[in-house]
């Protein structure tokens, strides 16, 4: 994923048909991007200072995207929100993150933040940060909901942070397939994983690649109509337990396949089971599968996140890692 400025890293539709874009910015956007900063920061209630960011001109907004990023979102072909990022003293931040107030409540800010963290991560940042006022508990809830968590204090601000997924790119089916195989290699009895991505993202072709790792019986293919199929291990090891949870709506439902029985000796991976699975297990590993938005690429992004201690970032980066 390069920096193609003219480029879009991503498109959503939202729900009453208009689109969603998010490009990175070039310094032919810094006008726009000035007018979007002011008017987004000065909707914002005041407390205390005046906001850094009113007092942003065009030479500043220019230098901001010639030395860091800018990211901007288009709701069909309006400019709507911003991000910028920049390194500052040693580490990624985040700053300016404004939505335009006439596209407020319409999940452009989350839309944006996410590709923006998915950007970063996958040019091979690790972690990311940015300043919060302390004025604004319901802005740093926000970010809670984003994954960023307080880690210390600067000023009027609290500094918020957290860790970037490992990315990985996959150009291929067969690369999916060794991918899963690596994986496997940190898969022990225990382990949740769950998997989240479109229809044909690549799910059931990486837990092809998981279930060869472990070396367990096949065929692995969508378990789509019998909601889960269990592989016992050829050998040594753990059985692979392979569950689509498309069709299910809830946790309950879930609960009634009744995964808890076989969860500790094997490795669980649930299809499309965020939002549903994650209570089987307190620990789990997340791999999130993304296409880009050209139809004719066959590259996904794979995005890995351990949450719990069963996982750290470092074992996941050497597993991602080709001839790891
Ligand atoms: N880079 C890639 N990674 C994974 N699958 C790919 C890739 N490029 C093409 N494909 C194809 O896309 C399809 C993915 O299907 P599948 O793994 O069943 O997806 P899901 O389980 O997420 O619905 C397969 O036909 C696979 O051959
Ligand atoms: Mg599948």
């Amino acid at each position: 994923m390069t920096l193609d400025a003219a480029r879009e890293l991503a498109a959503a539709e939202l729900p009453d048909g208009r689109v969603l874009t998010v490009r990175p910015a070039t310094v032919a956007d810094a006008e726009a991007a000035l007018d979007l900063i002011h008017a987004a920061f000065r909707a914002r209630p005041v407390v205390g200072d005046r906001p850094e960011a009113l007092t942003d001109d065009l030479a500043s907004v220019r230098a901001r995207i010639e030395h860091g990023t800018g990211y901007l979102a288009f709701i069909d072909d309006t400019l709507a929100g911003l991000v910028m990022t920049a390194r500052q003293s040693g580490a990624m931040r985040l700053g300016r993150v404004g939505v335009l107030p006439e596209f407020r409540e319409q999940g452009v800010a989350s839309f944006l933040v996410e590709v923006v963290l998915e950007h970063l991560a996958a040019a091979g940042e690790e972690r990311v940060q940015l300043l919060a006022r302390k004025e604004f508990p319901q802005i740093q809830a926000w970010w809670g909901r984003h994954g960023f968590a307080p880690a210390g204090d600067e000023g009027n601000c609290v500094v918020m942070a957290r860790s970037l997924p490992v990315a990985v790119e996959v150009p291929d089916a067969a690369a999916m397939r060794s991918l899963g195989t690596r994986l496997a290699g940190v898969l022990r009895a225990g382990d949740l994983v769950i998997a989240t991505g479109d229809l044909g993202a690549g799910k059931t072709t990486l837990t092809q690649g998981i279930g060869a790792g472990l070396g367990v019986a096949g065929p692995v293919i969508s378990p789509t109509f019998v909601l889960s199929r269990v592989h016992p291990p050829l050998a040594d090891g753990p059985a692979l337990v392979h569950v689509d949870a498309y069709r299910l709506g809830s946790f309950a439902e879930l609960e009634d396949i009744d995964l808890e029985a076989s969860l500790d000796a094997s490795v669980t991976l649930v299809e499309w089971g965020a939002g549903v699975a994650e209570g089987l297990a307190d620990d789990r590993l997340d791999i999130d599968i993304r296409r880009g938005i050209d139809p004719d690429d066959d590259t996904r992004w794979v995005f890995l996140t351990g949450v719990g201690e069963r996982w750290s970032r470092d074992e996941l980066a050497a597993a991602a890692k080709e001839d790891a």
